[in-house]
């Protein structure tokens, strides 16, 4: 049998996730999972980087775990884990600071983003991220990392390094390639529909969250802005909210655009509006209704995660000392 490639991604556990996480991230993930070996971080070292409340945190990181195995991520198939429970992270992240150069992070185009907004918290850490996510993605030996394309630029440092590290002592690190998640239907703000729905919109009325109880979904649905003119019909130049609202009732039915305007061929925008709020609350309410039974479960939890950090731990692990033994740390 073929050898399975690697695959490996992680996602801060402070991202509050929408809709559009959903059909783009979360459900690409639950098809990788059948065809690669994955690793699944939760990336609380990363989140660090800006100011976070404790307790929060803490709550945040099983409620991601949580939210990850409701949509049906399988710990079986798959190794879940808190990133800070497995040491050679920041580890092999200190050995790959002596070979990256400030100035290429202070080009970083996130740095410069998230330093002009935070602009009193200008931390190390934040300069940082790059190395410690390359470090996450070369202890594995990664084939494959499934990313949205805000993070191109990390991998392709990412690759820089193990390129440098490569070179410098000898063959170490596998070079992993970038998998560009292509939203599998592009779903845009409810009330600006030219912008991608964010979890960060100015205004939180055009984003759907997955934590939006069925009340909220079905209001910023019922707000939703349409355009004039009366047909319900996929046009996203001159009907982009419209044509937004039919990819989302698209994307969460699994009919094809033209089913979906049939079944709406001659009835109202408002009418509409409340039929795809409906159709996403329905969708919505057993994920969360699994999420909020696996978070009463602390015990399986617990598990998942501490049998994730010894897995993930023997990987890792295995690519550091390779690492020590190379740059010529003496061992015991
Ligand atoms: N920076 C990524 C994000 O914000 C999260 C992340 C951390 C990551 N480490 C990673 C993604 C390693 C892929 C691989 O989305």
């Amino acid at each position: 049998m073929e050898e399975r490639k690697t695959l490996y991604s992680a996602i801060q556990p402070t991202n509050n996730l929408t809709i559009g996480n959903l059909i783009g991230a979360i459900k690409n993930w639950t098809n990788l999972q059948n065809g690669y070996d994955c690793f699944f971080a939760i990336a609380n070292m990363h989140a660090i980087t800006v100011r976070q409340v404790p307790a929060e945190l803490r709550q945040k990181t099983l409620n991601m775990l949580a939210l990850y195995l409701a949509c049906g991520i399988d710990p079986e198939k798959c190794v879940m884990y808190v990133q800070s429970h497995v040491p050679a992270h920041a580890e092999l992240c200190w050995v790959l600071n002596t070979l990256t150069y400030v100035g290429e992070m202070e080009r970083m185009t996130q740095f410069k983003d998230k330093s002009a907004r935070h602009a009193e918290n200008i931390n190390m850490g934040l300069m940082d991220y790059p190395v410690l996510m390359a470090a996450d993605i070369l202890l594995y030996q990664t084939d494959v990392v499934p990313v949205g394309l805000d993070q191109r630029q990390h991998v392709e440092i990412a690759r820089d390094i193990a390129q440098r590290f490569n070179n410098a002592f000898s063959p170490t690190f596998k070079i992993p390639e970038a998998l560009y998640m292509k939203v599998g239907a592009k779903i845009n703000d409810l009330l600006d529909p030219s912008k991608k729905m964010s979890k960060s919109a100015e205004n939180p009325n055009g984003s759907v969250f997955l934590s939006d109880d069925r009340d909220t979904v079905i209001r910023k649905f019922r707000r939703a802005v349409t355009d004039s003119g009366l047909e319900i019909k996929y046009d996203p130049e001159n009907k982009a909210g419209v044509s937004n609202l039919l990819s989302i009732y698209s994307a969460f039915t699994g009919k094809t655009i033209s089913e979906a305007e049939a079944d709406f061929a001659g009835r109202g925008y408002g009418e509409f509006k409340l039929a795809v709020g409906e159709t996403v609350a329905d969708r919505l309410a057993p994920i969360q209704k699994e999420q909020a039974r696996l978070l009463a479960e602390k015990d399986y939890l617990d598990g998942v995660l501490r049998s994730g950090a010894e897995r993930a731990s023997k990987a890792a692990n295995r690519t550091l000392s390779k690492v020590y033994k190379k740059i010529g740390f003496f061992q015991l």
